[in-house]
């Protein structure tokens, strides 16, 4: 197996060869030679073996199923290099005393932003969240639990509402619960930050999580809850708004 920079040509190259136009699209537009770089790294320490198929374009992140060396998925988060997705971060990244030296310029601000959705990861699995287990964090690139089967991510809460609502909705509050015992905010939860793993939801998408200290903790929680009592509203008759705080 190949681990070079031939490796990451081939496999680029793949998603080039295909039919997939949105995967060209993006090949192009997320590795800048630095993230080329990056990825190469990824693929010489031996933490993946291939970049296997693109799961979403987003405005700051693309994500990719790989695979390990021993066959196993893994999703794949690359944070872009621009400065769009330095400013939309900053202020979740000040006030954050976790990272309180970590560097100026736009680029190390990506890191530290890449740093941070691994180490909120890493807190919501200690606390019991179901959410995806982080394996590894280099420069702008988190490798973490691909939940999926075979090529297909599992969709999103927006994609596919649960068949049975309210226990559905119960397992969200366990996990809600879960990370405010780890004094976390999540700062984005919605229907569309949250996968519906065969009806049992995982939270994901959590760079801009803040603990406790952070001046946002409260209003973040506040308008999360907001959120998602409206989306549960929509769902289940007699809710109870006393879940949602
Ligand atoms: N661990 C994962 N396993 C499978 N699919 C994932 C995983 N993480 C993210 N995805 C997919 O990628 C999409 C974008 O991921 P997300 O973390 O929400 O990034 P963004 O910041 O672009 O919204 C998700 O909607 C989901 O379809
Ligand atoms: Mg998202």
């Amino acid at each position: 197996m190949r681990t070079d920079i031939e490796a990451l040509d081939w496999n680029v190259g793949n998603i080039y060869q295909s039919k997939d136009n949105e995967g060209r699209k993006t090949v192009d537009e997320v590795f800048d030679q630095a993230t080329l770089r990056h990825i190469q790294q990824l693929f010489s320490r031996r933490i993946i073996s291939t970049i296997e198929n693109i799961i979403a374009t987003g405005k700051e992140a693309n994500v990719f199923r790989a695979k390990t060396f021993d066959g196993r998925n893994r999703a794949v988060k690359i944070y872009r290099l621009n400065t769009a997705t330095f400013r939309k971060l900053e202020k979740y990244i000040e006030g954050d005393s976790r990272f309180r030296n970590s560097g100026n310029n736009p680029r190390e601000r990506v890191f530290t932003w890449a740093q941070k959705e691994y180490k909120n990861l890493h807190s919501m699995i200690a606390g019991g969240v179901m959410a995806p287990k982080p394996f590894h964090v280099y420069k702008n690139i988190v490798v973490m639990q691909y939940l999926g089967w075979r090529y297909r991510p599992y969709p999103t809460l927006r994609e596919l509402p649960p068949q049975e609502p309210k226990k559905f909705l119960k397992l969200l509050l366990d996990s809600i619960k879960s990370y405010r015992k780890m004094k976390l905010s999540h700062g984005d939860l919605s229907e569309y930050n949250i996968l519906n793993v065969r009806e049992k939801p995982y939270i994901i998408d959590v760079g801009q999580a803040v603990p406790k200290e952070h001046p946002l903790y409260g209003e973040l929680h506040k308008r999360d809850m907001e959120n998602m009592y409206k989306y549960w509203k929509r769902k289940i008759k007699n809710l109870n708004d006393r879940w949602f705080i």
